[in-house]
């Protein structure tokens, strides 16, 4: 089949080349020249493990192409795709500017029949929005249906080629029979291709992201109750998530939850909810707890040293909002590093993607290591604030030779208790047993 996709972000960029690995002609349309070139010369703008090699075969076999030329994307294609950012306003209300402003230049340059696809995730009625800017400025029949994207950062290749579902909102037998087309090799394990009406596909991405929001903050709460009762988060987590109702995944505690999908979904699900006159009550308690759930890592900091932190130096391993991306939006990180600055301390941070956004963002507020143990050197304290891998399982000497104190704030849970009792360490984790070994706290 021939495909655009409009918009070669995060969700655009994976959408046209995984449709393109099954054998789809796909052109991507970017107004960024300075992008589109680099991605003409296979220059792949994000980091997404596995995408590249998918990006390079697809554009070397003539599957995949990139163009600023709206008009050339539509003449072609069967299936337009908008990837285009929702970003929220100021009051939460997601910002349709960019979709509406691509159906009117779209509608004014169909000549036969197409489907216009959102893949963006917007509030309830777009699809309406959108077929109504058809509707004004064309006579050509088109349906704009809604296909939300499920995928992880991270892992998106994977949950775009192997989906649990493909959730398809749109009334039109024709475009039922294009996109079980098109979805058909994605789903050949069986999954469903899950059809219904535009809006309740709309409110679909926003309650799946909304209900796994609520399930990571109603762990944090418990994980902050533990600490206060004396349980430990881990054993209470393996307790209920092997109860298949609720399951084992996305029940870690953390630093909160972050990137570029929960923090804006939820909101903008709230004050979708509040304009329609609904007092969403648990998604106001979600929002609000995951504010102070990003203040817990630094909360124990000061309590441990005071709340003057001036002349003391913090290592910080995380900066990526999660691992397997370089996306600091909304990443717990960003906080830490604010909070420890203002109270006067200074920081080295390493992370394996992360660190380039970092620096874009803040420049040299703080030192950047070469490597996890060069930000130890000198470091009063350790602070982890994303799960990558490389930290599961570091060497404890080397760290003990770098570290000034051996004192860790975990906001990961990333070490067993018995190990840090073994070692010796202070070690401050999430929801779990405080471990208060002999430690050489000099500079407390
Ligand atoms: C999410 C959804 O999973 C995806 O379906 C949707 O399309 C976009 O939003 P993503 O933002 O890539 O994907 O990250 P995800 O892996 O879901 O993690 C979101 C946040 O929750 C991260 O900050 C992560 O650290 C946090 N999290 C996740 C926890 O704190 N605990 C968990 O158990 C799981």
């Amino acid at each position: 089949m021939k495909i655009a996709v409009i918009g070669t972000g995060y969700v655009g960029l994976v959408t046209g080349t995984c449709l393109a690995e099954t054998g789809n002609n796909v052109i991507c349309v970017d107004i960024n020249k300075t992008k589109v070139e680099k991605m003409q010369n296979g220059i792949i703008p994000i980091y997404e493990p596995g995408l590249d090699t998918l990006f390079l075969r697809n554009i070397s076999q003539n599957r995949l192409t990139f163009t600023t030329d709206l008009a050339l994307a539509v003449k072609e294609a069967q299936i337009i795709f908008m990837a285009l950012p929702t970003p929220p306003g100021e009051d939460g209300t997601a910002d349709l500017s960019y979709i509406l402003g691509a159906a009117k230049d779209i509608s004014k340059l169909v000549s036969e029949y197409k489907i216009i696809v959102n893949k963006s995730t917007v509030p309830v009625g777009t699809a309406d929005k959108v077929q109504a800017v058809f509707a004004a400025n064309t006579s050509v029949e088109v349906d704009v249906i809604s296909n939300p994207e499920f995928l992880r950062e991270g892992v998106a290749v994977e949950d775009f080629m192997k989906p649990d579902r493909v959730v398809i909102g749109t009334k039109s037998e024709r475009a039922i029979k294009l996109m079980t087309e098109l979805y058909g090799p994605y789903v050949r394990q069986g999954n469903p291709i899950i059809f219904m009406d535009e809006r309740s596909s709309e409110l679909t991405k926003y309650a799946a992201n909304s209900f796994l929001a609520t399930k990571i903050t109603f762990m944090n709460e418990i994980a902050n109750l533990c600490e206060l009762v004396g349980s430990d988060v881990d054993a209470v987590r393996r307790g209920i998530g092997s109860d298949e109702r609720i399951g084992k995944r996305f029940l870690f505690p953390g630093l909160g939850y972050g990137g570029s999908c929960f923090p804006k979904d939820v909101q903008a699900l709230s004050k979708s909810a509040e304009e329609n006159s609904y007092d969403f009550q648990i998604l106001k308690a979600v929002m609000s707890v995951n504010e102070k759930q990003k203040t817990v890592l630094v909360d124990k900091v000061l309590k441990y040293y005071g709340n003057d932190l001036q002349g003391k130096h913090f290592a910080l391993w995380g900066l990526a909002f999660k691992p397997e991306t370089d996306d600091i939006r909304e990443a717990p990180a960003l906080y830490i590093i604010d909070s420890l600055i203002s109270k006067g301390a200074t920081v080295t941070a390493f992370d394996p993607e992360g660190m380039g956004n970092v620096k874009e963002l803040i420049g040299n507020k703080i030192t950047y290591a070469i490597d996890q143990y060069d930000a130890l050197k000198g470091a009063d304290a350790l602070l982890i604030a994303t799960e990558w891998s490389v930290f599961r399982n570091p060497d404890f000497d080397q760290m003990e030779e770098s570290l000034s104190n051996k004192v860790i704030f975990d906001g990961r849970n990333l070490y067993d208790l018995q190990k840090m009792i073994d070692l010796g360490y202070y070690y401050n984790s999430i929801g779990r047993t405080l471990i208060e070994n002999e430690v050489f706290i000099g500079n407390r």
